[in-house]
């Protein structure tokens, strides 16, 4: 593929010191490595912004018509990793100045994960993000955005496609008939350490949960797609999250970190530019309900947070206890469960009862059936999102009404926790533990359907 890069941000900045940035972060791993990060280099140039406006951007055209002298098609991919406020003046300067006349454009929005400042670009909230969304449609197509989750790039997440839809023994118990509950989960060990302010603002559930969180729940209960098309896919996933009630503040516990019982782990509030009063959510435990026919009854637990005790992306799929528990007397079956674990460690597990050999009475012992990834090489997501843009497949990024479902969803929780005069306060919870204190009980009291039911059998299997 014949690509340039030209970086455009307000700062002056020479040629060399642009390239500068681009080596800084990269290590390298073999003198080959070395080589290709040169040629790599060859094809980026710097385009500087600093004199604003309409001027900005003839220079940045010049440079792009410059790269694409002699060329009969020049494609434009425009990566914006920019803050809210200054992203819709951008994407209309882009669109006004720098369209290309002989090729596709497609423009890239993204969190921008700078250490300074960073934002998620997809709105606030519901209206937000329908503001930012009316500052696009006149100046993009919808095939011609990619907003990009990054979680659509992960290997496991599109696994679920597969696993769901290529297994005819998956496809069949996919439903409220056979699953009990289910539970995502993206915990983090780390605190929100040099992002306090950006966090502050932000919150655990519109850093991933209303995002990363709410795909992973949609590609996981969405109908079948007439095909693995872009248009086919993100419909079904928007219908999905349509049936999905908001959820209930009644149906969440929410917690900030403090310090680490050592004292060694700062606070939340204990990070820059964080206010001691703070209110902001590092973490939250939430019970969604889909109320279609497939998932009518089935609680989905969801949950987010920062400075816990590990960092583990899990989706757990607790399946109902089995009706034959009553012939097996010496020990109580356990119930399925499929674990599909997004990172770290990818793989996929199942929990089966099975007999354990014996000359004596025949007993059951719970086992793992692992389709663990041993040792396959996974991309990563930004190399497969990038790659999608580049070859204009909008198969993996968020489509505008999954958006608008998604914020539906979540709005008017956020609004109730934003709200001072509600006085919401997070619950403390020590940094490096599992969250805060009544998370247990929360977790069970939404899965005391499946327990007792369970437990029921299991006596009467005695
Ligand atoms: C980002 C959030 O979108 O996702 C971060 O802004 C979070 O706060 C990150 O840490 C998690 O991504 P990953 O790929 O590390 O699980």
């Amino acid at each position: 593929m014949d690509f340039k890069i030209v970086g455009f941000a307000p700062d002056e900045m020479s040629h060399d010191s642009f390239l500068n940035i681009i080596r800084a972060p990269i290590k390298l791993e073999s003198p080959r490595f070395a080589e290709q990060l040169e040629q790599f280099c060859q094809r980026c140039s710097y385009v500087s912004g600093h004199e604003g406006g309409e001027k900005s951007f003839d220079v940045l055209r010049t440079r792009l018509e410059q790269l694409g002298t002699g060329k009969k098609e020049q494609n434009r991919l425009f990566y914006m990793a920019l803050p809210p406020s200054i992203f819709p003046s951008m994407q209309e300067g882009l669109k006004k100045h720098c369209y290309s006349k002989r090729g596709a454009s497609r423009i890239i929005h993204r969190a921008f994960n700078g250490v300074f400042q960073i934002e998620k670009p997809f709105g606030h909230d519901l209206e937000s993000s329908r503001e930012l969304q009316r500052a696009l449609d006149p100046n993009w197509r919808e095939d011609e955005i990619f907003r990009v989750d990054h979680y659509l790039g992960k290997e496991v997440v599109n696994n679920l496609l597969v696993l769901r839809f290529g297994n005819e023994i998956f496809g069949a118990i996919w439903n409220a008939r056979h699953i009990d509950s289910i539970e995502i989960s993206i915990t983090e060990a780390g605190g929100a350490e040099g992002r306090g302010s950006y966090f502050n603002g932000v919150g655990a559930i519109r850093d991933v949960m209303q995002n990363h969180l709410t795909q992973i729940l949609a590609l996981l209960t969405m109908e079948r797609p007439r095909s693995f098309s872009a248009d086919d896919l993100c419909a079904e996933k928007a219908r999905v999250l349509d049936w999905m009630l908001p959820i209930e503040h009644l149906d969440t516990i929410i917690g900030q970190y403090g310090k680490s019982p050592d004292g060694n782990k700062p606070a939340f509030k204990d990070e820059e530019d964080v206010p001691n009063d703070s209110r902001c959510v590092t973490f939250c435990a939430a019970v969604g309900h889909i109320e279609n026919e497939r998932w009518a009854g089935v609680p989905f637990l969801l949950k987010a947070g920062k400075a816990l005790n590990e960092s583990l992306t899990e989706i757990k799929i607790n399946f109902k206890p089995s009706t034959n528990a009553t012939i097996f007397s010496t020990r109580a079956l356990c119930s399925n469960t499929m674990t599909i674990r997004v990172q770290p460690s990818e793989g996929v597990f199942l929990r089966i009862n099975t007999s354990v050999p014996s000359l004596t009475a025949q007993q059951t012992s719970a086992m793992d059936l692992d389709l663990t990834y041993h040792g396959r090489e996974i991309p990563e997501a930004y190399e497969v999102l990038l790659l999608d843009a580049l070859k204009g497949d909008e198969a993996r990024s968020v489509r505008g009404d999954e958006l608008d479902a998604s914020w539906k969803i979540w709005t008017p929780l956020l609004h109730y926790l934003d709200d001072e005069s509600a006085g919401v306060r997070p619950r403390e919870y020590a940094y490096g533990s599992h969250g805060p204190e009544g998370l247990e009980e929360f977790i069970a009291s939404h899965q005391r359907k499946s327990s007792e039911g369970s437990k029921q059998r299991n006596n009467m299997g005695k």
